[in-house]
């Protein structure tokens, strides 16, 4: 495979899958060609969030790390045994999991088959009760039912459009009960522009070996990724990331077109106030 340039990639990317289609002629005839038909980077035809996954993230996602965030949630939106969350791209989910333990009423929502099927085996060994549902964010299929929803772990920005993502913040409200709370963790921008990395080199500790080119467009406020994969069976997969990281304004201005009341945004699962050296951004919201 020819190598990739971050800048030359947009129309050549891993995510370009090849399918055959049957074209009916005209004439009544018919047709078959391959076509490459481009998917997008999250989906799980383009398997990002995918086995590779597990092999990147393993050591960021500990349990203990997990039980933090779980129960800063639960303190920081008042959630009562019973009370309805929903976990929104639960993932293979740590968090679901983590929030039935605690008694809670919990919906997890994601799009890719193969983390929730992770995330229901998760539940059955650990016993507790999760209501897994497969559907994009963009479309959840509850009105006015939850007591909280939670999107964790940078699992925003990820559609083609601001407009795509101001969708999913109007779906959250509307999937909300009136004095629900909406609470969105991402990577903080502010920080992720102090200490910008155009490039990654690094060995896991599994041996495969990462390396990313990066760009970010000032233009779109886009971060743009190729990332590779070389696995000890001589093997490459090629990624491509792109992913929209917004200001904290520019959230509150979301949340506020949707509808919900801006509250709060913390630094960190310690409760530390949101600044340019926070590595992360939760923004926490209410349904008047
Ligand atoms: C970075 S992971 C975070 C997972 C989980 N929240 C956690 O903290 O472990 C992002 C998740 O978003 C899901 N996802 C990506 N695009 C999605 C979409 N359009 N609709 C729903 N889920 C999506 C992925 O499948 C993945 O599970």
């Amino acid at each position: 495979m020819r190598s990739l340039s971050i800048h030359s990639a947009s129309a050549e990317l891993a995510s370009l899958t090849k399918r055959r289609v049957v074209y009916i002629l005209p004439s009544g005839g018919h047709t078959i060609m391959t076509v490459k038909k481009s998917v997008p980077w999250y989906s799980e035809r383009a398997g990002f969030f995918g086995p590779l996954y597990f092999v990147e993230y393993a050591r960021a996602l500990t349990p203990q790390r997990t039980r933090r965030e779980v129960r800063f949630v639960i303190r920081t939106l008042g959630l009562r045994p019973g009370a309805r969350i929903l976990d929104l791209a639960c993932g293979h989910g740590r968090h679901s999991v983590a929030f039935a333990r605690e008694g809670l009423d919990v919906t997890g929502q994601d799009l890719n088959r193969f983390f929730l099927e992770s995330a229901k085996e998760a539940a059955r060994t650990e016993g507790v009760s999760v209501h897994f549902v497969r559907s994009d964010m963009r479309r959840i299929p509850f009105r006015s039912r939850f007591n909280a929803v939670v999107n964790l772990f940078t699992a925003f920005g990820y559609l083609g459009s601001d407009v795509e993502d101001a969708k999913v913040i109007q779906q959250v409200a509307k999937s909300l009960k009136p004095g629900g709370r909406f609470l969105i963790d991402t990577q903080n921008r502010e920080w992720l522009m102090r200490h910008y990395r155009r490039s990654r080199n690094e060995r896991l500790p599994s041996g495969v070996v990462v390396t990313s080119e990066r760009r970010f467009d000032f233009e779109t406020g886009r971060n743009q990724e190729i990332r590779t994969y070389r696995l000890s069976n001589g093997r490459k997969k090629v990624f491509k990331l792109d992913m929209r990281f917004y200001a904290l304004n520019e959230v509150i201005r979301m949340l506020a077109d949707a509808g919900l009341s801006y509250e709060r945004a913390y630094g960190d699962f310690n409760g530390r106030p949101y600044s340019m050296d926070s590595r992360r951004m939760i923004v926490v919201a209410r349904k008047p």
